[in-house]
């Protein structure tokens, strides 16, 4: 019986050759293929299940299933691909991957990955200077957005609660912690909130102006209700691009108004951060060097493949705080000052894939110029949105496009219906059809039709086919009986 554990360097090649063919064919199919293909949980199961594998099979035979896995996708990669905050990935990443998993570093500390703990901080580095942060900041890579915003407040926990929260817990502090968030915040942060004993109830939603923006007004009166409730304050937390509608709160305004009141000041960034590379939006970011800690995911806008976010702390000391821990297994022996240092000292994980790999593959390969020139063609193709559906007679934009995200709605000129239940049905029948794919979300009371621009493979002209498609997508609503409500 032949050893696939270990397999020999020519079977490797063949078996990369024939992994390589599929990745190369895939990219080249992309803009043909359909966004997704409706298909249901039964269909797929009949197609993968099987009993447990008890002898391997030849690796040509398992690419068979795994083109069926592709063509029941949502190709996020597809030029008209606008739903979420979704990455197309980068063809350049997904060599990095391959070699990632084979090195199979695990980038705990120095002492078990010394040039990928550099390569990390090189990369680290990168991030900031981009942004325009503080030099001595620390950061580490995370899996995402989430763990970046989780990370971060653990770190606004342990620095304002006055107490040692880690060692003793939040009940110590005595009195419920308060963090404000617009009302377009990532529900990460609540989320993030609830595991860190704070209390998703103890997150303030703050009303937003008509750009969607945090109202500094409103977020000073709950302030000083929560002072005067006996409350503490501890955070509040800056969109730089909100997941619904890209809102931006004024971060100096904030930067401000945290200092005043002894706020922690998180950024949430993990949509809009990358949005610096871009000329036209470099101004928003000026005085993001004063927050407290950044939440940025590489896995969006500088289009790497799921799995990689980034979390900043100005002050390296705050997040060892919340994470160092040292077991005896872990203790460090025999290594000098920097050599010791340790990513478990400033985030949840041990071990750790190397992300940074991926992350200096696309900025070596890319280049920041041209990643920077990618990301400008996004926000004017949304611009170019924004104007197509404001010159419509049949459209309606629902709030002004920010960065790359318009929120729009159909509105046929004889339709006198519900317009929400229309557009509800036509979001049904744009995924559907699959020429586009746009998601949901909620301006006020309206439905809105939501595309966000985050490929590099989009063009000026998938604006006017959407906008087609969501015509004809109508067209199948209004013929078909409105579904039972
Ligand atoms: C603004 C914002 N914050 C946080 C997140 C969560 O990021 P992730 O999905 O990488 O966990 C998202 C995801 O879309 C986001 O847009």
């Amino acid at each position: 019986m032949s050893d696939k554990l270990s397999l020999a360097a020519p079977d490797i090649q063949t078996l990369g050759r024939a992994a390589l063919d599929f990745i190369a064919r895939y990219y080249d199919s992309l803009a043909d293929r359909r966004v997704i293909h409706s298909t249901t949980s039964a269909a797929l199961r009949s197609l993968l299940t099987e009993p447990l594998p008890q002898s391997g099979q030849a690796f040509e035979s398992l690419l068979l299933t795994i083109h069926i896995i592709a063509e029941f996708s949502r190709h996020n990669g597809h030029p008209r691909f606008f739903g979420y905050v979704s990455s197309p990935g980068t063809p350049v990443a997904a060599l990095g991957s391959m070699i990632e998993s084979a090195m199979n570093i695990n980038v705990t500390c120095w002492r078990s990955a010394a040039s990928a703990t550099e390569l990390e901080h090189v990369t680290i580095n990168w991030l900031k200077e981009m942004l325009g942060y503080p030099a001595q900041a620390a950061g580490l890579l995370v899996s995402g957005g989430s763990m970046a915003n989780f990370a971060a407040l653990a770190a606004a926990r342990s620095a304002k609660a006055g107490v040692n929260v880690v060692r003793d817990g939040v009940a110590a502090v005595g009195r419920p912690m308060c963090l404000y968030v617009s009302e377009e915040g990532h529900f990460s942060i609540s989320k993030a909130a609830g595991m860190l004993g704070i209390g998703e109830a103890n997150v303030r939603a703050v009303p937003t102006n008509s750009r969607m923006e945090i109202d500094l007004d409103h977020l000073d009166l709950l302030v000083r209700e929560d002072l005067s409730a006996g409350c503490l304050p501890f955070c509040v937390v800056a969109n730089a691009g909100s997941a619904a509608t890209g809102a931006f709160d004024p971060i100096g305004d904030l930067a401000d108004f945290a200092h005043r009141h002894k706020l922690w000041l998180h950024v949430d960034a993990a949509y809009g951060g990358f949005a610096c590379l871009a000329p036209e939006s470099r101004g928003l970011f000026e005085r993001i060097g004063e927050a407290d800690s950044v939440a940025l995911d590489p896995h969006k806008w500088l289009y790497l493949p799921v799995g990689c976010g980034c979390v900043l702390y100005r002050d390296p000391a705050a997040a060892q705080a919340a994470f160092r821990e040292s077991a005896e297994y872990t203790r460090i022996i025999g290594l000098e000052d920097e050599e010791t240092f340790a990513f478990w000292d400033y985030g949840p994980e041990l071990s750790r894939p190397f992300r940074a790999l991926n992350l200096w593959l696309v900025l070596k390969y890319i280049g920041a110029q041209q990643l920077g020139e990618a990301i400008a063609h996004n926000i004017a193709c949304a611009r170019y949105l924004e104007s197509l559906v404001t010159a419509a007679a049949d459209f309606e934009l629902l709030c002004p496009a920010n960065l790359s995200i318009v929120c729009f709605r159909h509105r046929p000129p004889d339709f006198t219906g519900d317009l929400n239940a229309l557009n509800e049905r036509i979001l049904a029948n744009i995924q559907r059809a699959g020429s586009s794919y746009v998601s949901n979300a909620r301006i006020g009371r309206a439905f809105a039709l939501r595309a966000c621009i985050l490929n590099y493979r989009t063009s000026m002209h998938d604006m006017e086919i959407l906008l087609k498609d969501v015509r004809d997508a109508c067209r199948s609503a209004i013929l078909e009986r409105p579904p039972r409500e």
